[in-house]
Formats: C-alpha cells, sequence, structure tokens
C-alpha cells in the first residue's frame, strides 16, 4: 500500500484545498484527488490518462524514461533470461516466483485445462473461413462464459481461481483452433506431455496426417515472446478489462473485452501493422519516403512499432525480441530476410533523425515480433492473436487484484461538458 505523506495544495477561487500525497514503491508521487469534488465541486480533465493513476498496483513497474520493465520486481531481461512463460505466469498470479513443488503443480492444473468443451467447435464453424482470427477470439472467449458457468462467481475466491487457470489454458488452444479455422484444416487437439509453448506450436502447425515434432528453438523463441507480452501495467487493454470488472461482470466477458481493445492498431495490433508497413516499404532504399510521411504533420502516417505512451527511452520487451529475431532467422536460414534487413535499417535511420529523437520515439515490442512470427510461419492475421494469448495472463492477474481490492468500486470517470446548454423542444413544423 502506498504510503501517505504531506499534501499539496490546490489554491483556487480563494479557498485553498489539502490534497493528500501518496508516495509508492517506486516510481512518481500521486496526489489523491478522490475527495476533490466533494471538497472544490471541480473535476480533473485528462483525456488519455496521460497523467492519471487509475488504480494501485503490485504487479508490474515501468520507468519509461529509464526503459526497465519490472514484474513483481524482477527485470523482464532476466525472466526473458532465466524463466520460462508459465513460471512468469504464476509470478503474476501469485506475487512470488514458485518452488518447484508449486510450478509443477500450477503446471499441471493448467495442462489439465487446455481442451475446450467440444460443443465450442460448432461455434467456430458458424464464422466464415475469411474472418480474422481476433474476430473469432473475441467471440469465443466471450461464450465461453455460456459453457464455465461454475467459475462465473467473480465473489467465490475458488471460482476466480478456477477461472484464472482456465482462461491460461484454454487460449492457445482457441487461438490454434482460430487460426486452423481459417486455413481449412482441421483442429489439432491439445497434448499434455507437450509443454505451453510447444503445444500452442504443434497445435497450430501439425496435421492429422503424419506426425509432428516441435522445433525446440522455435518453441523457445514462442515461449520468449508470450513471456514478453505477459503484462503491462495499466495498458489500454488491461484498463478495459478493469472497468469491465469493476461492474461485477464475469471474467471471460470481461477478458473478451480486452482482446477487442487490444486488436487496435495502436496496440496490439501494432504487430499486424508494422509487418504490413514493412512490406510496403519492401527495400531499404525506399525508407526515406516512408520516414518524411512519418513527419509529415499532414500525412496521418505513423511508423509502426514506434513510439510509446510510456517508454521515452528502448522498450526493453524490443532489445530482447531483437535478438530473438536474429536467432529464429538463422535457425531458419533466412537471416538475409528482406523484411528483417528492412526492420533493421529503418530502426538505425529513424534513431539517427532528430524528430524521432527528439520526441523519444524507439522500437516498441511490436516492432521485432512479426518478424519472428512471420518466419515461424504465422499468417500477420494471427500476430495479434498470440499477443492476446500472452496477454491473458496479465488481464487475469491484474483482474483478480482489482476484484480483491477492498477499495473496489464500479468504474465511472466524469467529462468536460461542451454540448448545448438546456433548451425546450421544437416541434418539427417550427424547425
Ligand atoms: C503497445 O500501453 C502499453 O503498454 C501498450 C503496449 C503493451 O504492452 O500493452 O506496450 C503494447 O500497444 C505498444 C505500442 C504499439 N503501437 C504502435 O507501434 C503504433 C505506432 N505508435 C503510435 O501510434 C504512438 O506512438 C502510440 C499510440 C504508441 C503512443 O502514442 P502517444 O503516447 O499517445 O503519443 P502521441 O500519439 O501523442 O504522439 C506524440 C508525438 C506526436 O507528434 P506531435 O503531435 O507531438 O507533433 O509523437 C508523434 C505524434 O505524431 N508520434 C509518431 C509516432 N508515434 C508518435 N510519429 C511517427 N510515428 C510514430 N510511430
Amino acid at each position: 500500500m502506498a504510503e501517505d505523506k504531506n499534501s499539496a495544495t490546490l489554491s483556487m477561487n480563494g479557498k485553498d484545498y489539502e490534497l493528500p500525497i501518496k508516495s509508492p514503491t517506486l516510481g512518481p508521487d500521486v496526489i489523491d484527488i478522490r475527495k476533490l469534488y466533494g471538497q472544490a465541486g471541480v473535476f480533473t480533465y485528462d483525456p488519455g490518462f496521460t497523467s492519471t493513476a487509475s488504480c494501485d498496483s503490485t504487479i508490474t513497474f515501468i520507468d519509461g524514461e529509464k526503459g526497465e520493465l519490472l514484474h513483481r520486481g524482477y527485470p523482464i531481461e532476466q525472466l526473458a533470461e532465466k524463466s520460462h512463460y508459465l513460471e512468469v505466469c504464476y509470478l503474476l498470479l501469485y506475487g512470488e516466483l514458485p518452488s518447484t513443488a508449486q510450478l509443477e503443480d500450477f503446471e499441471s492444473r493448467v495442462t489439465k485445462h487446455t481442451m475446450l468443451h467440444e460443443q465450442l467447435h460448432f461455434l467456430f464453424r458458424g464464422f466464415r473461413r475469411d474472418a480474422p482470427p481476433m474476430a473469432i477470439m473475441v467471440g469465443v472467449v466471450g461464450a465461453l462464459s455460456a459453457f464455465y458457468h461454475d467459475s462465473t462467481d467473480v465473489n467465490d475466491p475458488w471460482q476466480r481461481e478456477v477461472a484464472s487457470v482456465r482462461m491460461i489454458a484454454k487460449m492457445p488452444t482457441i487461438a490454434a483452433m482460430a487460426f486452423k479455422y481459417t486455413i481449412g484444416q482441421p483442429f489439432i487437439y491439445p497434448r499434455n506431455e507437450l509443454d505451453y509453448a510447444s503445444n500452442f506450436l504443434r497445435m497450430c502447425f501439425a496435421v492429422p496426417s503424419e506426425d509432428y515434432e516441435v522445433n525446440p528453438i522455435l518453441s523457445r523463441a514462442m515461449d520468449r515472446i508470450f513471456t514478453l507480452h505477459a503484462d503491462h501495467e495499466q495498458n489500454a487493454s488491461t484498463s478495459t478489462v478493469r472497468l469491465a470488472s469493476s461492474s461485477g461482470a464475469n471474467p471471460f466477458a470481461c477478458i473478451a473485452a480486452g482482446i477487442a481493445c487490444l486488436w487496435g492498431p495502436a496496440h496490439g495490433g501494432a504487430n499486424q501493422a508494422c509487418l504490413e508497413m514493412l512490406r510496403e516499404i519492401g527495400t531499404v532504399d525506399r525508407i526515406p519516403e516512408f520516414i518524411a510521411r512519418a513527419k509529415d504533420k499532414n500525412d496521418p502516417f505513423r511508423l509502426m512499432g514506434f513510439g510509446h505512451r510510456v517508454y521515452k527511452n528502448f522498450d526493453p520487451r524490443a532489445t530482447v525480441m531483437k535478438q530473438s529475431a536474429d536467432e529464429v532467422l538463422d535457425l531458419m536460414g533466412i537471416e538475409d530476410n528482406p523484411t528483417l534487413q528492412v526492420a533493421k535499417e529503418l530502426e538505425r535511420q529513424a534513431l539517427d533523425d532528430p524528430y524521432f529523437a527528439d520526441k523519444k520515439l524507439f522500437p516498441n515490442v511490436d516492432f521485432y515480433s512479426g518478424i519472428i512470427l512471420e518466419a515461424m510461419g504465422f499468417p500477420t492475421s494471427m500476430f495479434t492473436a498470440i499477443f492476446a494469448v500472452s496477454r491473458t495472463v496479465g488481464w487475469i492477474s491484474q483482474w483478480k487484484e482489482m476484484i480483491a481490492d477492498p477499495q473496489l468500486k464500479i468504474g465511472r470517470p466524469r467529462q468536460l461538458y461542451v454540448g448545448a446548454p438546456m433548451r425546450d423542444y421544437v416541434d418539427i413544423e417550427n424547425r
């Protein structure tokens, strides 16, 4: 819990208002304005919440100036190097790194929940075959609340625990089924002897007519992508999940809301948009043309995969992702991948350009992830779906933290009303 210390004084209309200041473990102090409207009759104004803390949290901390990302205090670089996704899931969910026994139990519980209710297969068949996988995921995840009623009571800690494990376990299966459905191939069932990332790759790329061996370098890279996208403070989709959950809605519906928000190209959809941009650039000689467009105020084009609301330095995830991109492409024997060459040259030129340096626009997590996913054989339409698989543990962890918070209130922002003043109705014959 943040400690209280001195206060800030707001002077307006000849009166002074004392607003408590809270100091966090890490990061800037916050001014507690919860009583402001009651005391001073005014709102604060912060569209996009650039200067607003929406909650207390103990899960993830980002230092945007230093380019640091901590999960329960552990730096993302160390977790990416030494841990693996399900261990990071345990850390995010329960707050500490697990013992061997705790990890084995957690991994076993997740493994035993990877299958979907067989009736859900018919829901997939209601979609067109060319449906975007993200559209299928929003629909199917929202529908889980129609199948798993025994874990929808958010006030029951045991049901919250079951829903958490079910979501983490079933998202890879749902994403893989969405992929298979859109390419007209049969669904592949999960295998309990495989680790999380290997299971996902096999469900995506195996076919019933032959055996399939997962390449350990690709499953390690997949696991690392899952780890790097797991949680990220109060980003747009996590804030969506928190706001939806604040009304008491069931966890499956709230996660579906998070998936919908993540879909946007300014957020999780950026990895797909970034790769499409790199393809559109095509060759390194066209990079200056696109950099000029990104700097042109009259052109809505932006360099996808660049910039971040919080990071005003390198996104530490992008640095790790860049190393994985080199490893995967070396393995695939496509180290001279033209898209990767364009990406590396674009990064070099953009970082040399005062526009990007001055605005602190550095590559973010989405800049390199698409290149790895494409090298693995995924179509761009699956990139954000894979981001959603990974971020489910972040959404669920933040949801659990919020539901257990004794200060929980339904989220209900106010507004600055700039519309018409009160006026009388005008009959149509007098308009
Ligand atoms: C994710 O929040 C999270 O944590 C998100 C995420 C997570 O893990 O959950 O990290 C995942 O969403 C990463 C971001 C992926 N999005 C993209 O790569 C899309 C391209 N980036 C931009 O859309 C933008 O940078 C945002 C949305 C990411 C951040 O936007 P901000 O902080 O609201 O900043 P802004 O849009 O107001 O831009 C500030 C200035 C503007 O110029 P001025 O009006 O000041 O002159 O920088 C410019 C912008 O025009 N700018 C860019 C740019 N991004 C910002 N110019 C060119 N190319 C870009 N990519």
